[in-house]
């Protein structure tokens, strides 16, 4: 039998194939009443016992909810039915029975990460994992669209990208290495060959915090570009952001619903984003919130909430303090500040995006490696890009789990990824 998915049957007229699992199963008088899922859609499906094989009818008494199922039958319009169509099945065969599926009603988040192979299925996690699913695809495509090349950076490193505090670190055959926490430094390596790069990668950071928006395994999706500066970088990312949400917003409006986020929300998320300066925020926080931030400090969670609550489209807030941004950061004409920016989500949603231009001037590395104390028999190959056809060269790295958190408007980051891993997770 050519079996056809649920999305394809509502387009068929007379007997259709289709298989899936039982979402919902409830009996009424001589009928039992089936929900089926598939990846495309739901159908309801009535099975008169009496009318089909025996053996499989009694199988079917037997089963809950999530036994997968072969089913034919007759299409028929009915409006009281959820998607306008019943299946009134003459045949049905149980591949995988599913007796007392483990998820019930109600259960604690920490229950439903237990069983996370399971709870995949729900129509929450669904409608995210599609979202997410579009969001890769969309980046691609954009970055194909703009000439870059994509990239594949290493994982196991000797280089702290990001400070030590966070690093995992590994005994490698005797030797001490790291799991990526950026891919950066590589990106850096590549534009020199190609120009304009980008990269999809798992970066790992040992987080210690338990946040709504920290993991400690994290996709990340990093560009680096030749002869560009961090306004320019700037433009760039509010292109590719934009491209990600008109993207979601056509391809996933179902998914959105089931989640709360209306499609036109992020119709609405179009480029240009605003901008302001590390000093203006300040003198935001201070006026119209009346929070005194002192000038050098970082922008914590609060101060981004605070900044971003009524903002229904991200921006970015440039020209950091130097003094705590990375070593690479290039310093502005006032070297207090640097070129770096962060990209803020809307709606309370904080960091989404850090990026900026790099220091290219291979005296100004060296020293600022040696302020840092951070040891320099790791980083010569980095030096070397800046001893041989240095070029002024920005970038920037974005959580898509962060990303996501927003566009789908989720509590906890843990929601955007299939297995998330924290401080105290690793299982399933
Ligand atoms: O701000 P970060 O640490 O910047 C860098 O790693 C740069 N080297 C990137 C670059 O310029 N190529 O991390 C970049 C982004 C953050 O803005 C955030 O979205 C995400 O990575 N991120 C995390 N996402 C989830 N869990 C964590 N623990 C994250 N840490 C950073
Ligand atoms: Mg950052």
């Amino acid at each position: 039998m050519e079996f056809i998915s649920i999305k394809e049957a509502f387009k068929k007229k007379g007997s259709v194939p289709v298989r899936g699992w039982i979402k919902r199963k409830r009996e009424l008088k001589e009928k039992i009443f089936i929900l089926l899922r598939d990846p495309t859609g739901e159908l309801q499906c009535i099975i008169e016992p009496k009318k089909i094989d025996k053996k499989e009818a009694e199988k079917l008494a037997r089963q809950g909810i999530e036994a997968s199922v072969e089913l034919k039958g007759i299409l028929k319009e009915d409006e009281r039915a959820p998607n306008g169509f019943e299946l009134i099945v003459d045949e049905i065969k149980i591949i995988g029975e599913s007796i007392n599926f483990p998820i019930q009603k109600d259960l604690s988040e920490e229950f439903l990460l237990d069983v996370r192979h399971l709870w995949m299925r729900s129509t929450k996690m669904q409608a995210i994992m599609k979202i997410r699913s579009t969001a890769l695809y969309a980046v691609r495509e954009f970055y194909k669209k703009e000439n870059y090349f994509e990239c594949s950076p290493a994982i196991i490193t000797p280089n702290a990208c990001e400070g030590g505090t966070t690093l995992f670190p590994f005994k490698y055959f005797g030797e001490q290495r790291f799991l990526s926490q950026s891919g950066q430094m590589y990106l850096e390596v590549m534009i020199f060959s190609l120009g304009k790069v980008f990269g999809l990668t798992p970066s790992f950071r040992a987080e210690k915090s338990k946040t709504a928006r920290h993991l400690t395994e994290y996709w990340h999706l990093e560009g680096e570009c030749a002869w560009m500066d961090m306004y320019q970088q700037m433009d760039e990312i509010e292109k590719m952001v934009s491209f990600i949400c008109q993207k979601i917003a056509e391809e996933n409006p179902e998914e959105l619903k089931v989640l709360g986020r209306k499609p036109e929300e992020l119709k609405a998320i179009r480029a240009p984003f605003s901008r302001i300066s590390y000093d203006e925020a300040l003198i935001v926080l201070e006026k119209k919130y009346k929070k005194k931030v002192p000038w050098g400090i970082d922008l914590s969670i609060k101060e981004e909430k605070t900044l971003s609550k009524d903002e229904k489209i991200p921006f970015f807030i440039y020209g950091y303090p130097t003094a705590i941004k990375a070593f690479y950061a290039k310093e502005m004409p006032d070297p207090k500040k640097c070129f770096s920016f962060d990209l803020i989500g809307p709606e309370g949603y904080g960091e989404l995006c850090t990026g900026g231009q790099r220091e290219d001037v291979n005296e100004n590395m060296l020293k600022k490696l040696k302020k840092e104390k951070i040891p320099l028999e790791n980083y010569q190959w980095y030096l070397d890009l800046r001893k041989y056809g240095s070029v002024p060269h920005s970038g920037f790295g974005l959580g898509i789990e962060r990303l996501l958190r927003w566009i789908c408007k989720l509590d906890s980051i843990k929601d955007t990824i299939p297995f998330p891993r924290t401080m105290n997770r690793s299982y399933p």
